[in-house]
Protein backbone atom coordinates (compact mmCIF):
# COMPACT_ATOMS: atom_id res chain seq x y z
CA UNK A 1 0.00 0.00 0.00
CA UNK A 2 0.75 3.22 -0.75
CA UNK A 3 2.66 5.13 2.22
CA UNK A 4 0.32 7.27 4.35
CA UNK A 5 0.42 10.78 3.62
CA UNK A 6 1.53 13.34 6.74
CA UNK A 7 0.73 16.71 7.28
CA UNK A 8 3.96 19.43 8.07
CA UNK A 9 3.27 21.14 11.82
CA UNK A 10 1.60 24.56 9.99
CA UNK A 11 0.44 22.50 7.31
CA UNK A 12 -1.81 20.70 9.75
CA UNK A 13 -3.23 24.13 11.46
CA UNK A 14 -3.83 25.28 8.64
CA UNK A 15 -5.38 22.78 6.70
CA UNK A 16 -7.56 21.48 9.41
CA UNK A 17 -8.53 25.52 10.15
CA UNK A 18 -9.31 26.19 6.36
CA UNK A 19 -12.10 22.93 6.88
CA UNK A 20 -13.32 24.59 9.99
CA UNK A 21 -13.60 27.80 8.01
CA UNK A 22 -15.93 27.68 5.04
CA UNK A 23 -19.58 28.81 3.68
CA UNK A 24 -20.57 28.25 7.60
CA UNK A 25 -19.05 31.47 9.05
CA UNK A 26 -19.12 33.53 6.43
CA UNK A 27 -22.83 32.36 4.88
CA UNK A 28 -24.67 30.79 7.35
CA UNK A 29 -23.58 32.23 10.58
CA UNK A 30 -24.28 35.78 9.64
CA UNK A 31 -27.61 34.97 8.31
CA UNK A 32 -28.98 33.24 11.31
CA UNK A 33 -27.10 35.43 13.68
CA UNK A 34 -29.02 38.05 11.48
CA UNK A 35 -32.21 35.89 12.11
CA UNK A 36 -31.92 35.20 15.74
CA UNK A 37 -31.71 39.03 16.55
CA UNK A 38 -27.24 38.84 17.39
CA UNK A 39 -26.08 39.74 21.20
CA UNK A 40 -27.57 36.82 23.04
CA UNK A 41 -27.33 34.17 20.14
CA UNK A 42 -23.69 34.44 19.73
CA UNK A 43 -23.07 34.17 23.23
CA UNK A 44 -24.90 30.63 22.92
CA UNK A 45 -22.63 30.02 20.53
CA UNK A 46 -19.46 31.13 21.66
CA UNK A 47 -20.56 28.59 24.92
CA UNK A 48 -21.24 25.81 23.08
CA UNK A 49 -17.90 26.36 20.87
CA UNK A 50 -15.77 25.71 24.22
CA UNK A 51 -18.19 23.38 26.17
CA UNK A 52 -19.40 21.51 23.24
CA UNK A 53 -17.52 21.61 20.32
CA UNK A 54 -13.87 21.62 21.73
CA UNK A 55 -14.02 18.25 23.83
CA UNK A 56 -15.30 16.67 20.85
CA UNK A 57 -12.29 18.48 18.81
CA UNK A 58 -9.98 16.94 20.79
CA UNK A 59 -11.40 13.61 20.88
CA UNK A 60 -11.81 13.32 16.73
CA UNK A 61 -8.07 14.38 16.33
CA UNK A 62 -7.09 12.38 19.30
CA UNK A 63 -9.19 8.62 17.85
CA UNK A 64 -7.27 9.94 14.27
CA UNK A 65 -3.94 10.12 15.32
CA UNK A 66 -4.09 7.39 17.54
CA UNK A 67 -5.18 5.01 14.98
CA UNK A 68 -3.52 6.51 12.35
CA UNK A 69 -6.66 5.92 10.53
CA UNK A 70 -9.13 7.02 8.63
CA UNK A 71 -13.42 7.24 10.61
CA UNK A 72 -14.43 3.60 9.87
CA UNK A 73 -11.20 1.83 10.26
CA UNK A 74 -10.29 4.04 13.22
CA UNK A 75 -13.36 3.79 15.22
CA UNK A 76 -12.97 0.03 14.38
CA UNK A 77 -9.41 -0.49 16.10
CA UNK A 78 -10.30 1.31 18.72
CA UNK A 79 -14.06 -0.11 19.60
CA UNK A 80 -12.56 -3.40 19.19
CA UNK A 81 -13.19 -5.36 22.63
CA UNK A 82 -15.23 -2.33 24.52
CA UNK A 83 -18.63 -2.06 24.82
CA UNK A 84 -20.54 -2.48 21.50
CA UNK A 85 -17.00 -3.66 19.98
CA UNK A 86 -17.64 -3.36 16.05
CA UNK A 87 -20.57 -1.41 16.01
CA UNK A 88 -18.91 1.53 16.16
CA UNK A 89 -17.46 1.21 12.63
CA UNK A 90 -21.10 2.10 11.58
CA UNK A 91 -20.33 5.81 13.54
CA UNK A 92 -17.43 5.74 10.72
CA UNK A 93 -19.93 4.96 8.13
CA UNK A 94 -22.40 7.15 9.04
CA UNK A 95 -19.70 10.34 8.59
CA UNK A 96 -18.32 9.14 5.37
CA UNK A 97 -22.12 8.79 3.92
CA UNK A 98 -22.79 12.09 5.68
CA UNK A 99 -19.70 14.24 3.91
CA UNK A 100 -20.52 12.33 0.63
CA UNK A 101 -23.86 14.23 0.84
CA UNK A 102 -22.79 16.93 2.15
CA UNK A 103 -20.62 17.72 -0.33
CA UNK A 104 -22.69 17.19 -3.56
CA UNK A 105 -24.59 20.30 -2.30
CA UNK A 106 -22.34 22.18 -0.34
CA UNK A 107 -20.21 22.41 -4.24
CA UNK A 108 -23.71 24.21 -5.67
CA UNK A 109 -23.69 26.80 -3.15
CA UNK A 110 -19.53 27.56 -3.44
CA UNK A 111 -20.13 27.27 -7.40
CA UNK A 112 -22.45 30.40 -6.15
CA UNK A 113 -19.82 32.13 -5.00
CA UNK A 114 -17.55 31.74 -8.21
CA UNK A 115 -20.17 33.05 -9.83
CA UNK A 116 -20.70 36.01 -8.32
CA UNK A 117 -17.08 36.93 -8.21
CA UNK A 118 -17.24 36.42 -11.76
CA UNK A 119 -20.45 39.00 -11.40
CA UNK A 120 -18.61 41.14 -9.40
CA UNK A 121 -15.26 41.60 -11.33
CA UNK A 122 -17.38 42.87 -14.30
CA UNK A 123 -19.23 44.79 -12.59
CA UNK A 124 -16.60 46.43 -11.00
CA UNK A 125 -14.75 46.95 -14.53
CA UNK A 126 -17.39 47.45 -16.35
CA UNK A 127 -19.42 49.85 -13.88
CA UNK A 128 -22.31 49.02 -11.63
CA UNK A 129 -25.67 49.47 -13.18
CA UNK A 130 -27.90 50.64 -9.87
CA UNK A 131 -30.91 50.88 -12.50
CA UNK A 132 -29.95 47.47 -13.62
CA UNK A 133 -32.10 43.97 -12.80
CA UNK A 134 -32.90 43.61 -9.06
CA UNK A 135 -30.71 41.65 -7.42
CA UNK A 136 -33.41 38.98 -5.82
CA UNK A 137 -34.44 38.55 -9.28
CA UNK A 138 -31.20 38.09 -10.70
CA UNK A 139 -30.57 35.58 -8.58
CA UNK A 140 -33.47 33.59 -8.73
CA UNK A 141 -33.27 33.28 -12.66
CA UNK A 142 -29.55 32.31 -12.16
CA UNK A 143 -31.04 29.44 -9.62
CA UNK A 144 -33.72 28.38 -11.73
CA UNK A 145 -30.97 28.16 -14.72
CA UNK A 146 -29.91 24.35 -14.38
CA UNK A 147 -26.94 24.16 -16.86
CA UNK A 148 -25.53 27.37 -14.64
CA UNK A 149 -26.11 25.63 -11.84
CA UNK A 150 -24.82 22.14 -12.42
CA UNK A 151 -21.91 24.45 -14.61
CA UNK A 152 -20.86 25.93 -11.45
CA UNK A 153 -21.00 23.11 -8.88
CA UNK A 154 -19.28 20.49 -11.29
CA UNK A 155 -16.13 23.41 -11.65
CA UNK A 156 -15.94 23.52 -7.64
CA UNK A 157 -16.03 19.39 -7.59
CA UNK A 158 -13.06 20.15 -10.35
CA UNK A 159 -10.87 21.88 -7.95
CA UNK A 160 -12.27 20.17 -4.66
CA UNK A 161 -10.81 16.57 -6.85
CA UNK A 162 -7.60 17.92 -8.37
CA UNK A 163 -6.27 19.59 -4.86
CA UNK A 164 -7.17 15.94 -2.88
CA UNK A 165 -5.74 13.51 -5.59
CA UNK A 166 -2.35 15.22 -5.59
CA UNK A 167 -2.24 13.84 -1.99
CA UNK A 168 -1.87 15.33 1.90
CA UNK A 169 1.53 17.08 1.47
CA UNK A 170 1.60 17.92 -2.62
CA UNK A 171 -2.72 18.83 -2.77
CA UNK A 172 -4.50 19.46 0.68
CA UNK A 173 -1.42 21.25 2.31
CA UNK A 174 -0.18 22.95 -0.32
CA UNK A 175 -3.41 25.03 -1.19
CA UNK A 176 -4.70 25.31 2.18
CA UNK A 177 -1.27 26.66 3.14
CA UNK A 178 -1.56 29.20 -0.36
CA UNK A 179 -5.30 29.80 0.31
CA UNK A 180 -5.25 30.31 4.17
CA UNK A 181 -3.02 33.05 4.63
CA UNK A 182 -4.59 35.23 1.65
CA UNK A 183 -8.08 34.60 3.02
CA UNK A 184 -7.32 35.78 6.77
CA UNK A 185 -5.49 39.14 4.79
CA UNK A 186 -8.82 40.02 2.89
CA UNK A 187 -10.72 39.16 6.14
CA UNK A 188 -8.61 41.56 7.67
CA UNK A 189 -8.29 44.54 4.88
CA UNK A 190 -12.40 44.08 5.02
CA UNK A 191 -12.61 44.39 8.64
CA UNK A 192 -10.74 47.51 8.71
CA UNK A 193 -12.53 49.22 6.08
CA UNK A 194 -15.40 48.59 7.46
CA UNK A 195 -14.39 50.45 10.69
CA UNK A 196 -14.91 53.54 8.47
CA UNK A 197 -18.71 52.43 7.44
CA UNK A 198 -21.47 54.33 9.34
CA UNK A 199 -22.96 50.53 10.35
CA UNK A 200 -20.12 49.46 11.98
CA UNK A 201 -21.12 50.70 15.68
CA UNK A 202 -24.43 49.04 14.94
CA UNK A 203 -22.98 46.35 13.97
CA UNK A 204 -20.86 45.73 17.01
CA UNK A 205 -23.81 46.51 19.04
CA UNK A 206 -25.94 44.43 17.36
CA UNK A 207 -23.37 41.18 17.60
CA UNK A 208 -22.59 41.92 21.52
CA UNK A 209 -25.56 43.43 23.45
CA UNK A 210 -27.87 40.46 25.07
CA UNK A 211 -31.30 40.50 23.80
CA UNK A 212 -34.01 37.90 24.02
CA UNK A 213 -33.18 34.34 22.70
CA UNK A 214 -35.75 31.77 22.06
CA UNK A 215 -35.52 28.15 22.44
CA UNK A 216 -34.69 27.78 18.83
CA UNK A 217 -32.37 29.90 18.49
CA UNK A 218 -30.13 28.09 21.65
CA UNK A 219 -30.69 24.76 19.67
CA UNK A 220 -29.43 26.21 16.27
CA UNK A 221 -26.85 27.69 18.22
CA UNK A 222 -25.30 24.70 19.64
CA UNK A 223 -26.34 22.78 15.93
CA UNK A 224 -24.25 25.31 14.31
CA UNK A 225 -21.02 24.58 16.07
CA UNK A 226 -21.08 21.09 14.74
CA UNK A 227 -21.32 22.16 11.16
CA UNK A 228 -18.83 25.08 11.69
CA UNK A 229 -16.12 23.41 12.89
CA UNK A 230 -16.46 20.33 10.81
CA UNK A 231 -17.08 18.01 13.25
CA UNK A 232 -19.25 14.92 14.12
CA UNK A 233 -18.46 13.27 10.42
CA UNK A 234 -14.98 12.09 10.66
CA UNK A 235 -13.26 14.93 8.96
CA UNK A 236 -11.06 15.73 12.18
CA UNK A 237 -10.40 12.35 12.82
CA UNK A 238 -9.17 12.11 8.76
CA UNK A 239 -6.98 15.07 9.32
CA UNK A 240 -5.48 14.11 12.99
CA UNK A 241 -4.54 10.84 11.34
CA UNK A 242 -1.88 12.95 9.49
CA UNK A 243 -0.78 14.78 12.61
CA UNK A 244 2.74 13.88 13.82
CA UNK A 245 3.28 12.88 17.32
CA UNK A 246 5.14 15.89 18.26
CA UNK A 247 2.87 18.27 17.79
CA UNK A 248 0.05 19.32 20.61
CA UNK A 249 -3.50 18.33 19.87
CA UNK A 250 -5.45 20.27 22.88
CA UNK A 251 -3.06 23.39 21.45
CA UNK A 252 -4.02 22.58 17.75
CA UNK A 253 -7.74 21.96 18.90
CA UNK A 254 -8.12 25.22 20.47
CA UNK A 255 -6.51 27.19 17.93
CA UNK A 256 -8.87 25.86 15.24
CA UNK A 257 -12.16 26.64 17.28
CA UNK A 258 -10.64 30.29 18.49
CA UNK A 259 -9.60 31.00 14.51
CA UNK A 260 -12.82 29.45 13.43
CA UNK A 261 -14.70 31.49 15.91
CA UNK A 262 -12.72 34.67 14.98
CA UNK A 263 -13.64 34.69 11.20
CA UNK A 264 -17.06 34.15 12.00
CA UNK A 265 -17.67 36.90 13.98
CA UNK A 266 -14.97 39.13 11.91
CA UNK A 267 -17.29 38.06 8.70
CA UNK A 268 -20.59 39.22 11.02
CA UNK A 269 -18.55 42.91 11.07
CA UNK A 270 -18.15 43.04 7.64
CA UNK A 271 -21.62 41.83 6.47
CA UNK A 272 -23.62 43.79 9.35
CA UNK A 273 -21.22 47.12 8.79
CA UNK A 274 -22.28 46.95 4.96
CA UNK A 275 -25.91 46.43 5.71
CA UNK A 276 -26.45 48.98 8.76
CA UNK A 277 -24.88 50.99 6.67
CA UNK A 278 -28.20 51.43 4.70
CA UNK A 279 -30.74 53.67 6.17
CA UNK A 280 -33.29 51.69 8.22
CA UNK A 281 -36.29 51.81 5.85
CA UNK A 282 -34.53 50.82 2.71
CA UNK A 283 -33.14 47.95 4.80
CA UNK A 284 -36.57 46.46 5.69
CA UNK A 285 -37.33 46.34 2.37
CA UNK A 286 -34.18 44.97 0.42
CA UNK A 287 -33.07 42.86 3.15
CA UNK A 288 -35.28 39.75 4.28
CA UNK A 289 -34.18 38.04 6.99
CA UNK A 290 -33.76 34.81 4.67
CA UNK A 291 -30.31 32.30 3.27
CA UNK A 292 -29.82 34.55 0.45
CA UNK A 293 -28.58 37.87 1.76
CA UNK A 294 -24.85 36.88 0.83
CA UNK A 295 -26.30 36.78 -2.87
CA UNK A 296 -29.04 39.20 -3.40
CA UNK A 297 -28.58 41.87 -0.85
CA UNK A 298 -25.04 42.45 -0.37
CA UNK A 299 -23.43 43.09 -3.95
CA UNK A 300 -25.37 46.27 -3.99
CA UNK A 301 -24.54 47.40 -1.17
CA UNK A 302 -20.77 46.82 -1.83
CA UNK A 303 -20.94 49.37 -4.63
CA UNK A 304 -22.38 52.44 -2.88
CA UNK A 305 -19.36 52.03 -0.22
CA UNK A 306 -16.29 53.85 -0.94
CA UNK A 307 -13.92 50.98 -2.25
CA UNK A 308 -16.46 49.07 -3.03
CA UNK A 309 -15.51 47.89 -6.63
CA UNK A 310 -12.04 46.47 -5.25
CA UNK A 311 -13.91 45.07 -2.27
CA UNK A 312 -17.05 43.34 -3.71
CA UNK A 313 -14.89 41.00 -5.84
CA UNK A 314 -12.57 40.43 -3.13
CA UNK A 315 -15.01 39.38 -1.36
CA UNK A 316 -16.15 36.48 -3.50
CA UNK A 317 -13.26 35.37 -3.95
CA UNK A 318 -12.27 35.13 -0.29
CA UNK A 319 -15.51 33.40 -0.25
CA UNK A 320 -14.81 30.83 -2.96
CA UNK A 321 -11.28 30.29 -1.17
CA UNK A 322 -12.95 29.29 2.17
CA UNK A 323 -15.61 27.18 0.77
CA UNK A 324 -12.78 25.40 -1.13
CA UNK A 325 -10.38 24.42 1.93
CA UNK A 326 -13.62 23.20 3.21
CA UNK A 327 -14.57 21.08 0.09
CA UNK A 328 -11.12 19.54 0.62
CA UNK A 329 -11.52 18.15 3.93
CA UNK A 330 -15.10 16.93 2.97
CA UNK A 331 -14.25 14.81 -0.01
CA UNK A 332 -11.01 13.60 1.97
CA UNK A 333 -13.11 11.66 4.70
CA UNK A 334 -14.66 9.50 1.76
CA UNK A 335 -11.37 9.09 -0.30
CA UNK A 336 -9.28 8.17 2.94
CA UNK A 337 -11.71 5.61 3.58
CA UNK A 338 -11.63 3.65 0.52
CA UNK A 339 -7.77 3.83 0.32
CA UNK A 340 -7.55 2.69 3.68
CA UNK A 341 -10.16 0.23 3.77
CA UNK A 342 -10.34 -1.24 0.04
CA UNK A 343 -6.44 -0.48 -1.21
CA UNK A 344 -6.95 2.11 -3.71
CA UNK A 345 -4.81 4.67 -5.16
CA UNK A 346 -4.86 7.93 -4.30
CA UNK A 347 -5.63 9.39 -7.84
CA UNK A 348 -8.44 6.63 -8.30
CA UNK A 349 -10.28 6.87 -4.87
CA UNK A 350 -10.58 10.76 -5.31
CA UNK A 351 -11.63 10.44 -9.19
CA UNK A 352 -14.25 7.79 -8.59
CA UNK A 353 -15.34 9.58 -4.86
CA UNK A 354 -15.05 12.68 -6.74
CA UNK A 355 -17.70 11.39 -9.94
CA UNK A 356 -20.03 10.02 -7.77
CA UNK A 357 -20.16 12.87 -5.02
CA UNK A 358 -20.47 15.01 -8.54
CA UNK A 359 -23.37 13.37 -9.92
CA UNK A 360 -25.10 13.21 -6.54
CA UNK A 361 -24.76 16.84 -6.65
CA UNK A 362 -26.67 17.53 -10.11
CA UNK A 363 -30.14 16.58 -8.70
CA UNK A 364 -29.59 18.85 -5.86
CA UNK A 365 -28.48 21.67 -7.84
CA UNK A 366 -31.03 20.91 -10.61
CA UNK A 367 -33.77 21.25 -7.70
CA UNK A 368 -33.72 24.98 -7.28
CA UNK A 369 -35.62 26.06 -9.61
CA UNK A 370 -34.70 24.39 -13.15
CA UNK A 371 -36.60 20.81 -12.53
CA UNK A 372 -40.41 21.08 -10.85
CA UNK A 373 -40.38 17.40 -9.82
CA UNK A 374 -36.80 17.64 -7.79
CA UNK A 375 -37.54 21.32 -6.48
CA UNK A 376 -40.94 19.97 -5.08
CA UNK A 377 -39.85 16.31 -3.71
CA UNK A 378 -40.43 16.36 -0.37
CA UNK A 379 -40.36 12.76 1.24
CA UNK A 380 -39.80 14.30 4.56
CA UNK A 381 -42.41 16.31 4.77
CA UNK A 382 -42.62 20.57 4.46
CA UNK A 383 -39.61 21.16 6.72
CA UNK A 384 -37.55 19.99 3.58
CA UNK A 385 -38.62 20.84 -0.19
CA UNK A 386 -36.38 20.03 -2.90
CA UNK A 387 -33.67 17.64 -2.96
CA UNK A 388 -31.23 20.33 -2.08
CA UNK A 389 -33.51 21.01 0.67
CA UNK A 390 -33.92 17.60 1.73
CA UNK A 391 -30.04 16.85 1.67
CA UNK A 392 -29.90 20.18 4.17
CA UNK A 393 -32.27 19.10 6.46
CA UNK A 394 -30.47 15.56 6.68
CA UNK A 395 -27.06 16.65 7.39
CA UNK A 396 -27.96 19.74 9.29
CA UNK A 397 -30.85 18.01 11.59
CA UNK A 398 -29.55 14.53 11.58
CA UNK A 399 -26.02 13.21 10.41
CA UNK A 400 -24.11 15.54 11.82
CA UNK A 401 -25.69 16.29 15.76
CA UNK A 402 -25.73 12.33 15.73
CA UNK A 403 -21.93 11.63 14.60
CA UNK A 404 -21.17 14.14 17.36
CA UNK A 405 -23.21 12.63 19.60
CA UNK A 406 -22.03 9.03 19.43
CA UNK A 407 -18.11 10.49 19.36
CA UNK A 408 -18.87 12.09 22.33
CA UNK A 409 -20.42 8.58 23.48
CA UNK A 410 -17.64 6.94 22.28
CA UNK A 411 -15.15 8.94 23.41
CA UNK A 412 -16.17 9.49 27.23
CA UNK A 413 -17.66 5.95 28.03
CA UNK A 414 -15.95 3.40 25.38
CA UNK A 415 -12.46 4.96 24.56
CA UNK A 416 -10.16 3.72 27.77
CA UNK A 417 -9.43 7.23 29.79
CA UNK A 418 -5.28 6.28 29.74
CA UNK A 419 -5.40 5.77 25.85
CA UNK A 420 -7.56 9.34 25.43
CA UNK A 421 -5.04 10.88 27.50
CA UNK A 422 -1.87 9.79 26.45
CA UNK A 423 -2.95 10.88 22.82
CA UNK A 424 -4.29 14.41 24.01
CA UNK A 425 -0.61 14.48 26.09
CA UNK A 426 1.55 13.04 23.64
CA UNK A 427 3.98 15.94 22.27
CA UNK A 428 1.74 18.53 24.86
CA UNK A 429 2.57 17.53 28.56
CA UNK A 430 0.50 17.06 31.13
CA UNK A 431 -3.20 17.91 30.27
CA UNK A 432 -4.53 19.64 32.90
CA UNK A 433 -7.82 19.91 31.48
CA UNK A 434 -8.40 16.16 30.88
CA UNK A 435 -10.86 15.10 33.68
CA UNK A 436 -12.61 18.48 32.10
CA UNK A 437 -12.71 17.60 28.88
CA UNK A 438 -13.65 14.08 29.94
CA UNK A 439 -16.62 15.28 31.96
CA UNK A 440 -18.26 17.72 29.36
CA UNK A 441 -17.93 14.69 26.83
CA UNK A 442 -19.43 11.45 28.97
CA UNK A 443 -22.34 14.22 30.15
CA UNK A 444 -22.73 17.95 29.05
CA UNK A 445 -22.39 17.05 25.03
CA UNK A 446 -24.63 14.46 24.92
CA UNK A 447 -27.45 15.48 26.96
CA UNK A 448 -27.41 18.97 24.81
CA UNK A 449 -27.12 17.10 21.92
CA UNK A 450 -29.92 14.80 22.67
CA UNK A 451 -31.73 18.13 23.39
CA UNK A 452 -31.17 18.86 19.79
CA UNK A 453 -32.40 15.63 18.36
CA UNK A 454 -35.39 15.89 20.72
CA UNK A 455 -36.53 19.54 19.31
CA UNK A 456 -35.68 17.66 15.83
CA UNK A 457 -38.06 14.89 16.47
CA UNK A 458 -40.89 17.47 17.76
CA UNK A 459 -41.09 19.04 14.54
CA UNK A 460 -38.31 22.09 14.72
CA UNK A 461 -35.85 22.46 12.02
CA UNK A 462 -32.16 23.95 11.71
CA UNK A 463 -31.39 23.72 7.94
N1 LIG B 1 -16.95 23.61 8.61
C1 LIG B 1 -17.42 23.86 7.28
C2 LIG B 1 -18.08 25.24 7.24
O1 LIG B 1 -18.24 25.88 8.28
O2 LIG B 1 -18.45 25.66 6.16
C3 LIG B 1 -18.38 22.82 6.79
C4 LIG B 1 -17.87 21.42 6.97
C5 LIG B 1 -16.67 21.05 6.36
C6 LIG B 1 -18.56 20.53 7.76
C7 LIG B 1 -16.15 19.78 6.56
C8 LIG B 1 -18.07 19.27 7.96
C9 LIG B 1 -16.86 18.91 7.37
F1 LIG B 1 -16.39 17.72 7.54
Amino acid sequence: MAERGSFGRLGFILAAVGSAIGLGNIWKFPYITYANDGGSFVLVYLIAILLIGAPIMFAELAIGRRTQLSAVPAFLTLGKGGPGGRVWGLVGGVGVAAGFVLLSYYAVIAGWTVYYFGRCLAWSLRGYDLEGPELGQLFGSFLADGSSQVTFQLIFMALTVGTVLLGVKQGIERVTRTLMPVLFLIMVIMVISSFWSPGFPEAIRFLFTPTEITPDGLLEAVGHSFFTLSLGMGAMITYGSYVSKQQSLPRSGLLICLLDTVIALMACVIMFSIIFSVPEAERATTFSKSATILFTTLPRMFYELPFGSILAPLFYLLVSFAALTSTISLLEVAVAYVIDSFGWARRKAAVVVGLGVAALGVPAALSLGASQALSSWAPLGPHAAGVFGVFDYTVSNWFLPVGGLLTAIFAGWVLKPEIFRSELEEGHGPFRLFLLTRLLLRFVAPVAILWILWAVIGGRSFA
